[in-house]
């Protein structure tokens, strides 16, 4: 068995670090952060990820508001509250929950929020500040990749890390991250040819495809690193990750486990977002968009 990547223990380690510095921050007299957390529709998965990162402000210390919407919540309506919690002074963070029904544009929805505020980091502005490195607000997940291979002391620079997935929430932001810390990225996609071959030459593989059990073993070689970001539902109603990790971990010299690994990163980041958010409003002036 390799190393096996605890995603809890280190999460776990950073919410005590954030909840330090929310705490430094009261001291000082500022107001501590708050997130308010939008959720719109009765998506049961929804509903359990918006429980865990209220459960996760109380821990850390920030206030957070909830907005829980009738699934027939008009474009219009959404905006209109959206409007509303960027000019109140006492929301610092903002977090929409995707997937939003059908008849909402997501991406009018995240073009709206202010990007000072926008803790996913999903706001082009927010985004464009990462390709070219100087991010402040950070996306969640693929933060939690990097901060878990840092954590591990699993070196980045220099090794050729695949990305298997091209999403705007992993698999692009995860390798401008991987690129800034002076990896050599290749991002696999479905209409990539010779994905097997591709993946086999990986130092780190990041798997970010939402398909279970896409990495088998003869796509990854010895001693390779492995970062399993998926979550799907089997039929039987376990949830197991986009790498076979039954069959991968022993090849592997280091493995995350689902659930488990890079899950809880993803909410520990998103704390850490909550508190950059108010320390930037704090210091207001050197944040466009603040
Ligand atoms: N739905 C699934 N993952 C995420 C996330 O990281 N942020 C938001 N807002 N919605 C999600």
């Amino acid at each position: 068995m390799s190393f096996l990547i605890d995603g809890k223990e280190i999460s776990l380690a950073i919410k005590n670090e954030i909840l330090h510095d929310v705490s430094l921050l009261k001291e000082k007299g500022c107001p501590p952060p708050s997130l308010a957390v939008v959720l719109v529709g009765n998506d049961p998965a929804s509903q359990v990820y918006v429980k865990n990162k209220k459960k996760a402000c109380e821990f850390t210390g920030i206030e957070s508001l909830s907005f829980e919407l009738p699934e027939t919540t008009s474009q219009l309506e959404l905006l209109s509250l959206i409007h509303e919690l960027n000019n109140r002074e006492d929301v610092t963070g903002i977090l929409v929950q995707l997937p939003l029904p059908k008849h909402i544009d997501s991406q009018a929805i995240l073009l709206a929020i202010k990007p000072g505020k926008d803790v996913d980091c999903f706001h082009p502005y927010n985004v464009g500040l990462l390709s070219v490195g100087q991010a402040t607000l950070k996306p969640c997940t693929p933060w939690g990749v990097i901060e878990l291979l840092k954590r591990s002391n699993i070196t980045i620079e220099g090794k050729h890390c695949v990305v298997i997935g091209r999403s705007n929430i992993v698999g692009k932001p995860v390798g401008l991250m991987l690129l800034a810390e002076n990896a050599t990225v290749t991002t696999c996609h479905s209409k990539t040819k010779n994905i097997k071959e591709i993946c086999k030459q990986a130092d780190i593989i990041i798997a970010a495809v939402g398909i279970a059990h896409f990495v088998t073993a003869d796509m990854v070689k010895e001693g390779a690193v492995l970062i399993d970001v998926g979550m799907n539902r089997l039929e039987n109603g376990k949830l197991c990750g986009d790498i076979d990790f039954e069959n991968c971990k022993d090849i592997s010299s280091a493995i995350t486990p689902v659930p488990g690994g890079v899950g809880p990163m993803t909410i520990a980041m998103l704390m850490k977002n909550c508190l950059t958010a108010a320390e930037m409003k704090e210091s207001r002036g050197a944040f466009f968009g603040s």
